[in-house]
Formats: C-alpha cells, structure tokens, sequence
C-alpha cells in the first residue's frame, strides 16, 4: 500500500474555530485514523493560513505585530484541535522561511515557463487608508435587489454576484471613506495552456466527488480559463515577490504551497525524507476542502504543482457546510459556537458521533440539530453501546473474561463479518454507514444480554458460570463495536483498551474475542448528554447583551503565549525599581474584578469612569486614565486587575475607589486582563 498524505484545508489566522470549521477537521481525522487502523502509514499536515489584509488590520488595530496576532492564533487552533482529538501529525504556519522558499521556487518556475504578464488592475481604494481594497472591504447597496449593506463581491439577500465596482454608494469598511478607484499593476499567472491535461485529470474516476467535476466542466474547463491575478500591491501582510518589489504574493498563492512546507517541517523534525512526499510515486495525497474553495484547489493548485514538479493529488475530498437548525449559523441566534465554547460544557466524543452518523460520500450540507444530538447520543451511543459494557464488566472484575469464549449463537461472528464493509465504508468517506452497522450489531448485542440478564441470574447459587459465560459474550460483542467505531471515537476506544487491557488500534482485532484475560475495574465510559449544558452554550454564544450570563468579548489584547516584539526597550526606559519584601508586596492587595459598566468623562480628557464588579454586590467605582486608548463599550464585561485597598480618592468628577492596573509608558496603554475562568473578587498573589 502506498503511504498516504492527507491534509485538510489550513484555517484562516484572523478567527478562531466553530464547530462548522470541525465538520471538515474531524471527518479527515476519522479517515486519517481508520486507515492507521489497517496499519497504513499516514500522514496528517495542517497549518494556520495567515496572510492578508484582515490579519493585517487586525493588527492594527491592535497596535501589535502581525506575527503576534498569528501566534497567538495558531496556539488558540492547535488547543481547540487538540481539545476535539484531531491528530495532525504537523500543525504548521504559513509564515514559515520553508513556505516562502517553496512559494519563490513556484513563482520561479511559472517565469521559467513564460506564464506570468503584468497588467494594470482597476480597483477600489480606500483614500484614508491608502490601500486597496479586497472585497469583503467594500460594503454597499446591492445593484441588482438595492438591498443595503452588502459586501463587495454578492448579495446576501438576492444572491447576485457583481463587481465591488458595481455597489451603490459604496463604503470602505476600514475607514468609511468612499473608495475612490485605482490603477495598480498586478502580475497574473496564465494556466489556459493547461487546461487539456487539467480537464483529463479533474475527470478521472475518483478524483473528487462527481458533482465535483461536473462542476468544473460545466463552469469552467469548457472555455478558456482567465488569468489569475496572484500580486497584491503593498500594504500586505504576505511575501514579498522577488522579482517584482513591492508586490506580494496573493494570500491564495501561497496558501496551499503550506501544505508542502508544513510537511517539509514534519519531514526535518522526525528526520523523513521530504522528497519521499512530495516528489514520489510512492506517496498519495489527499486534500479534504470544504465546497467554497473548490476552485483553488482544482484548477489553480494542480497547476502550480505540476509546473514545478511536484506531485499531484490522487483525490480532493470535497464537504457541504455546516447549518445548525437549518439555518445559517447566527452570532445572535447562538448557533455559531466557537469549539472552545463547546469543549466548556460538552464531551468532544458526542460531537464527532453525531458529525460521523451525519456524514455520507456526497457532497451534502449537513445540519447541526442539538436535540438530535442529546437524542442520538443517548439513544445509541450511551443506552446501546456504553450501556453492554456497563451491564457486563463488574460481573466480570473478579474472574475476567471466561477461559474460552463461550457459543454464542453466532453473534461474535456475524460481527467479524462486517469488518469489510465497515472498512469500505471509511476508505469512502461513508461514515453514517459506519454508525448504521455498529448501531444493528449493538441492537443484537443488547437483545442478547437481555435475554441472558445475568444480574438476575447472579442471584441464583450455582449459575456463576453461565454470568460468566453471559458477561464475556456482551463484553466481546461492545469490544467489537468500539473497534468498529474507534477512529469516531478514539477516547472511548483508548478508555475500553484499559479496561480491557488489549489494545483496540487495528480493525483486524474485531475477529477475535478475548479469552481468559482479566477485566479492569468498570469507570464511567461516557455520560449522557445534559440538556441544561447544551442550552448553557447556546446562552454563552450569543452576543453579550442578549446573553443571561454575561460573556466576555474578546479582550483587544488576549494574555498571550507569543512572542510579542520583545525589544527590550520599555526596561531600558524604565529600569526595574528598588528592591521590595514581600511583606511590602502583600500589602497592595489585587484583586480580579469585572467591569460592570464604562463611559466616558466628558469634562475629563483622559478619564473613564468604570463601575467593576468584585463579585456578588461588592461594586467599586474607579476613574482609569485610558480615555484615549479604549472605547467604553469594548470594556464592558472585561475581567481586569485592581489594586483594591489603594486609598480612595476624592476627584472633580466623583470619588475613585481604587486603580485598574495597565502597562505601557506615555501615550499607551494596555490594561491587564487575568486568563479566562478567573473570579470576580479572587486575590492576585
Ligand atoms: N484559509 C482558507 C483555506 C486555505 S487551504 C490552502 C480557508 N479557511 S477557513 O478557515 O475559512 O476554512 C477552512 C476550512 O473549513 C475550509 O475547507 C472551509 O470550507 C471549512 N469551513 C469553514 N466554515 C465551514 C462551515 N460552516 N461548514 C463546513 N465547513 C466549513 O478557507
Ligand atoms: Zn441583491
């Protein structure tokens, strides 16, 4: 079998990840793991895609680096991943020096090949700004329905798509300004001399979904392609083009060039040959994508790949979008959870069943119904699945599994029969077959154990023997399914291994039961979906003015890991003052507190006047001089650091009642905030 590379599409660095990012991350986790489960070699190779304008505002804005906002982000990924059990081999940036030799060696190789021209672009500028504008900087009117407030490239409301040039009244959403338009020059990459061999690839069997290529077909492979326009005049946050200063490389030029990087990096770091990857016959690489960037990754990508000698994907797995309730999802409906929000109060295991029983071969939207997840999760997973081994196992802890494995009517077997179709089933991407089948098997299982029902027999003297034989059936028969279900459902697998004490991480152990070998102690497998916690998320996603327990904004500045720039210049500035005990220490007391209200003094320059909560009914007024560096209402819900027993102070506009702390010398500041989960009213120490 050949070694399998499989990546999935590199999130954006300006947003965090929702559960509908997780429909594509986990289904590629469940392929990746149901094929190391048949004992293949795979690889599985993400990475944060960070360039472009909206990281590059976002930075801004907040007055830091552009690597500050990515490092932070990508840290914030790679936890929520983490915290849904995707296992990505690699998890690399796209602001790597191995993605910019990579993007300089394609660039390199399409000059080579005479395929790049430059023209001069028409464009919205914004004139405050002083740059161009990308579409979804440009708000309007639609011109087609007149609908308002509609982003520069199509309606929302008639779903028209246009030019930004076309928008009535249009808006720069950076600055206001109305965009004037511009001439640049851009540099763009011709890929129509391609378009013979890049028709005969897109519609080989297999490629992609069939829907897929006929797509293609139908839209773009029957007429010349267009050229891509692959430069963005500075101001950009992305690599600069060698040849062509003061350019840069179009953010989707050199995004899926990380999917090379970011193997190479796994290839340097665990001592493999990169050339075995991505320059090798012996290597297949699939790409997981959702159906809204299909176009990147079928017609320019393959062509990118091709020019400069790299090997091409042997599939691109394309998914629908994710709705929840049948809509799309709403911030102020609460449906658009972010994965972080949901690990607060949900087990990951119910997520990944329900997306996997949800999931089959086409290209469908799948709908997210949080009442049909409690119901099947319940339902199936914990009353039929958890339920066998909850039933069984104690019968079992002082004996283990009976010395032999007992007649069991042909249950075992049938279930070792159904090893290949659920391995088809995964290798085609058809994981509600898979739930289905392990869903029957857990019927005859629970038919069986009911019949036997070995808690009445164990009353009975002289049955010892037939609970025995009865628990060892069941136990087998849940052990069998687990396995079915284990690349759904790695933790369950991990926590049955243990009990078991054999390991559950190949589908070939599905054919045989266990025999004679002990039985752990039986420790809750998986609890049943609590209907208050679900409601507590969808509370918790909403908008924090609509919420009944209020959340907290994003801080502008989240505490972070990253390396912020670290000049160390501020120390020089301020040298580290005189030594103290920490007796005089302890004497300033601070306290975590929640701002509670905020607005601003308006005969004060500098002032704002804060209401913090210590929580419960303790409320402190306090006037902080950050006037000009924060609005009011982007502080309100903000845990910060007070120091709580300064001395109150009698000023022209009230009394303040202690200080919020805050850094940064003359003309910043940068208030302090504790990591999310602390108290209002806990001590600092
Ligand atoms: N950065 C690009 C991909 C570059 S790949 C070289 C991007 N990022 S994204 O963060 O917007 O989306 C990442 C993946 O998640 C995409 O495949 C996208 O289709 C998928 N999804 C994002 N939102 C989704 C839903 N609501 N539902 C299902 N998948 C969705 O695109
Ligand atoms: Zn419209």
């Amino acid at each position: 079998m050949k070694r399998l590379l499989v990546t999935a599409a590199l999130p954006y660095a300006n947003g965090h990840i929702h559960l509908g990012h997780l429909v594509e991350y986990t289904q590629t986790d469940i392929f990746v793991r149901a094929w190391r489960m048949r004992g293949r070699e795979v690889a599985y190779i993400c990475a944060d895609d960070t360039h472009g304008t909206a990281v590059m505002m976002r930075a801004r804005q907040e007055k830091r680096s552009e690597e500050a906002v990515i490092e932070e982000m990508s840290a914030a990924h790679q936890r929520d991943f983490a915290g849904f059990s995707i296992s990505f081999d690699h998890y690399g940036s796209t602001h790597s020096p191995e993605n910019k030799a990579f993007a300089d060696h394609i660039w390199k190789s399409f000059r080579e090949r005479g395929l790049i021209r430059s023209a001069s672009v028409r464009q919205l500028f914004d004139p405050v700004e002083k740059m161009f504008l990308a579409d979804r900087f440009v708000k309007g009117s639609c011109p087609v329905c007149k609908s308002p407030d509609q982003y520069g490239d199509n309606c929302d409301k008639c779903g028209s798509t246009y030019d930004a040039t076309e928008l009535i009244d249009p808006k720069s959403t950076l600055s206001g300004a109305k965009p004037e338009l511009a001439e640049a020059e851009h540099h763009l990459v011709s890929i129509e001399s391609e378009r013979p061999w890049l028709t005969e690839w897109t519609q080989v069997e297999g490629r992609m979904p069939k829907e897929i290529a006929n797509y293609l077909m139908g839209f773009f492979l029957g007429k010349p392609l267009l050229d891509w326009d692959v430069s963005r005049p500075a101001p950009y946050f992305g690599f600069p083009i060698p040849d062509a200063p003061g350019h840069f490389f179009y953010v989707w030029f050199d995004a899926p060039i990380g999917y090379i990087a970011s193997t190479k990096q796994w290839c340097d770091r665990t001592g493999r040959r990169f050339d075995d990857y991505w320059r090798s016959e012996e290597t297949e690489i699939v790409h997981v994508i959702g159906k809204d960037i299909v176009k990147f990754h079928t017609l320019f990508w393959p062509v990118m790949l091709k020019v400069a000698g790299f090997t091409l994907p042997s599939r691109v797995q394309v998914h629908g979008f994710l709705t929840v309730n049948g809509e799309k999802m709403s911030k102020s409906k609460g449906t658009f959870v972010l994965g972080s929000k949901y690990l607060e109060h949900l087990d990951p295991a119910y997520l990944r069943y329900y997306y996997a029983s949800k999931l089959g071969p086409k290209v469908d939207d799948i709908d997210l119904n949080l009442e049909e997840l409690a119901a099947r999760v319940n339902g199936e997973l914990v009353n039929k699945v958890v339920n066998l081994a909850s039933r069984s196992s104690r019968f079992l802890a002082k004996t283990g599994f009976a010395a032999s494995y007992p007649e069991d009517g042909g249950l075992f077997d049938e279930g070792a029969r159904a090893h290949d179709e659920i391995v088809a089933a995964y290798e085609s991407w058809d994981f509600a077959r898979v739930t289905r089948v392990a869903m029957a098997l857990a019927d005859r299982a629970n038919e069986f154990v009911d019949r036997a029902q070995p808690w009445a027999l164990v009353k009975t003297p002289g049955k010892e023997a037939e609970v025995v034989a009865a628990c060892s059936i069941a136990l087998n028969l849940f052990r069998q399914i687990v396995i079915y279900l284990a690349p759904i459902l790695p933790k369950l697998a991990e926590d049955c291994a243990a009990l078991l004490g054999a390991p559950l991480d190949r589908f070939e152990a599905a054919k045989k039961p266990l025999a004679g070998t002990p039985v752990g102690t039986y420790q809750h497998l998986m609890k049943r979906v609590e209907p208050e916690k679900v409601q507590k998320m969808i509370d918790e996603s909403k908008p924090a003015e609509t919420t009944t327990t209020p959340t907290l904004p994003a801080p502008a500045s989240t505490p972070s890991t990253a390396a912020v720039e670290d000049s160390g210049e501020p120390l020089a500035k301020e040298p580290i003052a005189a030594t103290c005990t920490i007796d005089d220490f302890t004497k300033v007391d601070l306290r975590v507190a929640r701002i509670v209200s905020a607005e601003a003094v308006p005969e004060a320059k500098k002032l704002l006047k804060l209401t913090v909560s210590l929580g419960g009914e303790a409320r402190r007024t306090v006037f902080a001089g950050i006037k000009a560096y924060y609005k009011p209402e982007d502080l309100v819900g903000r845990l910060v650091i007070i120091c709580a027993n300064l001395a109150p102070r009698q000023m022209k506009f009230g009394l303040s009642e202690g200080m919020v702390l805050a850094a940064g010398a003359e003309g910043e500041a940068f208030v302090l905030s504790p990591d999310s989960g602390a108290k209002p009213g806990q001590r600092v120490h």
